[in-house]
């Protein structure tokens, strides 16, 4: 199993390496990991000068699969787009084709408790987030900051689909919404934008070919709110770069704390990658109270899509599961009063209800 491990910045590097704990203990020595560790965003632009080291990118695309902590640094924001840290992980992202991001956005019911929802709204929350990774205004070209003829600058960057674009998504969406409960939900902009109503246009004849899945559409603005007001109505959410990348950070307050949402980006083949959805959150970064859950349930994710190993991915997350249930919370899942629990003890308590759930089997339910 050769696994690129590319810890990224800030808490990245943290939840990473408890993640790559954890998945140790799930795998035990039934199976040899082999893994290689690489700079990536911030690492990458301070060892070699770029975001995205062509020995990163060569790794990555020889490995079976890619687990990722984050990319983003402080310095980011004064630094154009483009020559950020945050863009190694976009080209990664493109360069392998890795079109199809899966955000799963469960409410684990030990975690009823932990939104700023309330329980009855959150309560049983089981939807997929497929956001499109590969096109949009992320990539469209023309981009950049220009001057005019009187002399104003101008922003532009460019919302571009192709049909094709469109289509592998859209069966790629389909497909997960047949083997969940059937709902599946476009969201877009197509009142608006053109590119969108081409969007629209597309799903719906991709769709034909899926008569058993009841397929719906909602508009970008509808959607956030229908997601708060009554988030239970959802199933698979469908939808483009720029709008899955905001949807799934609202979203993961239903699931009581972002630090909970794993994701796998997919392409063409087996290789996948495969990164909590929360980012390096500088703030927080080197105090060891960031929570690698999300980067811990991210392995599980990699061991069901990448390496056909559903169990394991089970162990992982019923070992996540039961350490909840045993009370143990970081910080950013606590309500006032309760006590919390550092990045590497969280890790600790995974790897030793993984450990205990290999011995003793998991239970049947
Ligand atoms: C995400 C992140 C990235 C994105 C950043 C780090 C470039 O916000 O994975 O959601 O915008 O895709
Ligand atoms: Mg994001």
């Amino acid at each position: 199993m050769k696994i690129a491990v590319l810890p990224g910045d800030g808490i990245g590097t943290e939840v990473t390496a408890e993640a790559v704990k954890v998945l140790k203990a799930a795998i035990g020595t039934d199976y040899s990991l082999d893994l290689q560790e690489a700079p990536i965003g911030g690492a990458g632009l301070d060892a070699e000068g770029t975001a995205l080291p062509p020995r990163t990118l060569e790794l990555a695309r020889n490995s079976d699969a890619i687990l990722l902590g984050g990319t983003g640094v402080i310095e980011d924001e004064r630094r154009p787009p483009l020559e950020g840290a945050g863009n190694g992980l976009l080209r990664l992202r493109r360069a392998l084709t890795l079109y199809a991001n899966l955000r799963p956005v469960v409410l684990l019911p030990e975690l009823l408790d932990a939104s700023t929802l309330k329980p009855e709204v959150v309560k049983g929350v089981d939807m997929l987030i497929i956001r499109e990774l590969n096109g949009d205004l992320y990539f469209g070209e023309p981009r950049g900051i220009s001057t005019d003829e009187s002399g104003e600058r101008f922003g532009i960057n460019t919302m571009r689909y192709s049909e094709s674009e469109i289509r592998r998504i859209a069966h790629f969406a389909f497909k997960a919404a047949r083997a969940r409960r059937g709902k599946l939900c476009s969201v877009d902009k197509s009142n608006v934008l053109e590119t969108m109503a081409l969007w629209r246009e597309i799903v719906i004849e991709v769709g034909r070919e899926y008569p058993d899945v009841e397929l719906r559409h909602l508009y970008i603005d509808a959607a956030s709110m229908a997601l708060i007001r009554d988030p239970r109505q959802f199933d698979v959410i469908v939808t483009g770069n720029v709008f899955g990348d905001i949807l799934s950070d609202a979203a993961a307050m239903l699931a009581g704390s972002i630090g909970m949402l794993p994701s796998a980006s997919l392409g063409p083949g087996k290789l996948g990658l495969y990164e909590p959805v929360h980012g390096t959150a500088p703030d927080i970064a080197g105090r060891n109270i960031a929570n690698p859950l999300a980067a811990v349930l991210s392995a599980a994710m990699m061991l069901r899509h990448s390496f056909d190993m559903d169990d394991r991915a089970c162990l992982i997350e019923q070992a996540v599961r039961n350490v909840l249930r045993d009370g143990h919370r970081t910080i950013d899942l606590c309500r006032a009063g309760e006590k919390s629990i550092g990045t590497r003890e969280m890790g600790d308590a995974v790897v030793d209800a993984a450990l205990r759930l290999r011995r003793d089997g998991l239970p049947a339910s």
